[in-house]
């Protein structure tokens, strides 16, 4: 029986999911709020495992479409079986940098493989849970890339597997989150290009509006 808040973050590279996946986070504890931040890939240990397979940028070119986006899907199985869903139980609210419709803007708009397939898979085999918000938070790819190279910079780290895909595929997973946005009521899309601040205070509002509703 689920009785928390179930929210995901999702949209391209740099787009800001999860600077505001944690200022979420730190505004509902401050306000004694019970709450988690997680994320895909690597919410759990065993996610960790299959994370580092996914973001390995040795992989590119030979790491299989298919493989890729069954790994997706068995660390999302784990990841709700081990963290999600018993902490709904308990009331929290669960918040995760990413989720289902990543796979489905990634693996189907970005890399071609059949959506309906991917979608009984998690509907099927994984019994996947439908968030209750969903924030995508919506930039260019060229605005995408440029936080993308100084982050790695600033951080002095590697860019992963997804970050050195040329600016077409960026283009292509960013129409797939529209589209998903566009056909379901769960979505609320925010421009990734205002302020930090700004955006926050969005966020704020629509949890705000679900919290007095349940
Ligand atoms: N609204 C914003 N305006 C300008 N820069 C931002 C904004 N949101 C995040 N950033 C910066 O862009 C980079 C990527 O943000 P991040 O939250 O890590 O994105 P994501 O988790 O979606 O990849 C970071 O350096 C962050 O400080
Ligand atoms: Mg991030």
């Amino acid at each position: 029986m689920k009785k928390g808040l179930f929210i995901t973050f999702e949209g391209i590279e740099g787009c800001g999911k999860s600077t505001q996946a944690r200022l979420l986070k730190d505004y509902l504890e401050e306000k004694g709020i019970k709450a988690i931040l997680s994320m895909e890939p690597g919410g759990t240990e065993i996610g960790m495992k299959i994370r580092e397979i996914l973001v390995d940028p040795k992989h590119k070119g030979i790491l299989h479409p298919i493989t890729e986006a069954l790994l997706y899907q068995a660390d999302r199985n784990q990841h709700l079986k081990e963290k999600i869903i018993p902490h709904l139980e308990k009331g929290y609210v669960v918040i995760s940098d990413r989720y289902q419709h990543s796979s489905i803007a990634y693996q189907c708009y970005g890399r071609g493989l059949d959506i309906e397939k991917i979608e009984w898979v998690f509907k099927n085999i994984v019994n996947g849970l439908e968030p209750d918000i969903v924030f995508l938070i919506d930039i260019d790819e060229e605005t995408s890339m440029k936080r993308v190279k100084n982050r790695a910079n600033t951080e002095k780290i590697e860019l992963s597997r997804f970050e050195i895909e040329h600016l077409n595929f960026h283009k292509k997973v960013r129409e797939g989150f529209l589209e998903l946005a566009k056909n379901s009521k769960n979505f609320v899309v925010l421009d990734g290009k205002e302020d930090i601040e700004t955006i926050h205070k969005k966020i704020v509002a629509v949890v705000e509006g679900k919290l007095n509703n349940v």
